[in-house]
């Protein structure tokens, strides 16, 4: 298997979950980690960096992965395309809208080059299940879907999520944004969106504890999300809506373990009551008790990077898309 040279700049969590992928994957040879915290440098064999620019310059890599905070991935994003090298960065795609384009704009510069954001819910398990029973079209055409994605949040002055320099937004910037990218894979671009951001509770906070929406299809199709860093007991729900039966996700396999199994039910309409129960079909479950997502996600990037597949999750047209939808929603 061909190895690509790569370096990962910050090494805080996601930093740490992207090294661990890549290395179980063998198809990349860390060979540099960046942080501006040297602390979180110790224990690695790798050459170490705490100056982003120096990194990428002195390694020269192949490929840069970038699990900085917000704010700063822009500027690796782009100087990393520059540079001629492969990248793979994370949600969301800077702090803006402004942010995005400004990605999308160099990278359209340097069209041999892939850019690939980590929207890693596509990956999950009930997720493929359910993208896979949508395009089947078993169920008949999507109409209509929900979405809730909540976790409890907090206002601890040491995380950079609590400053709006850094982080560009709140709850729906940080985790709504992976509901809205699903909403989007599983319904279709929303072309309509009407949506507000309040502080319920967290009234000191920089960024909003809520954000609801409600969004529009070209062809009529009717999203909601609703995102909250209030939901005290984490959520992870989406209810899918067909012309001939509905699929349901509950629950999400994360590394906190805190969002419940992870299921997907479905059932087809049954209005002549062969199931003998009108209203109460006959429900098909799976459940999963493990998270590939990190897994399939770097496997799409590296058949990317070498030439075999395209990146068809986490474009940077996804990134400017949703992008797009917050953007709405903040300016409301
Ligand atoms: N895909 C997902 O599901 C997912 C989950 C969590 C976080 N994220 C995203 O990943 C990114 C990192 O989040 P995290 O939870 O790992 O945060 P984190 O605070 O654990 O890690 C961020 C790291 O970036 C470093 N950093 C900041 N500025 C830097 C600079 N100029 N040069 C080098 N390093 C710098 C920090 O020191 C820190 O170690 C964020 O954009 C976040 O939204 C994605």
């Amino acid at each position: 298997m061909r190895q690509y040279s790569t370096v990962i700049i910050g090494m805080g969590r996601m930093g740490k979950t992207r090294y661990q992928a890549m290395k179980k994957h063998g198809g990349f040879c860390v060979t540099a980690i960046c942080d501006n915290n040297v602390e979180l440098l110790s224990n690695y064999s790798e050459n170490i960096y705490t100056d982003w620019k120096q990194c990428i310059d002195i390694e020269s890599p192949e490929v840069v992965v970038v699990c900085t905070i917000n704010a700063v991935i822009p500027d690796v994003v782009c100087y990393a395309i520059e540079k001629g090298c492969q990248v793979f960065a994370e949600k969301p795609p800077g702090k803006s809208l402004q942010d995005a384009l400004r990605m999308k704009n160099c990278a359209d510069q340097y069209k041999n080059r892939i850019l690939k954001f980590g929207f890693n819910h596509r990956y999950h398990n009930s997720v493929i299940e359910a993208k896979s029973l949508i395009d089947s079209g078993f169920l008949g055409e999507v109409v209509a879907a929900r979405g809730v994605y909540g976790k409890a949040g907090d206002l601890s002055k040491n995380e950079w999520r609590n400053d709006i320099e850094l982080a560009g937004g709140g709850i729906l910037l940080d985790q709504g944004i992976h509901m809205l990218d699903l909403l989007r894979y599983f319904v279709g671009d929303f072309t309509e969106i009407n949506g507000f951001t309040d502080k319920l509770v967290w009234k000191e906070s920089v960024g909003e504890d809520t954000a609801f929406a409600t969004m529009k299809t070209e062809r009529g199709q009717v999203a909601t999300l609703h995102s909250s860093a209030i939901q005290w007991k984490h959520k992870f729900d989406v209810d899918i809506i067909c012309t001939n039966g509905y699929i349901a996700l509950n629950g999400l396999i994360t590394s906190t373990k805190s969002y419940g199994e992870e299921r997907i039910t479905y059932y087809k309409k049954d209005l002549e009551q062969k199931s003998g129960k009108l209203g109460n079909p006959t429900e098909y479950t799976l459940c999963f008790d493990e998270d590939f997502s990190w897994d399939y996600e770097m496997e799409e990037f590296y058949d990317a990077v070498c030439g075999n597949g395209v990146v068809e999750n986490g474009t940077v047209e996804d990134a400017v898309a949703v992008m797009e939808l917050i953007d709405r929603v903040y300016r409301n």
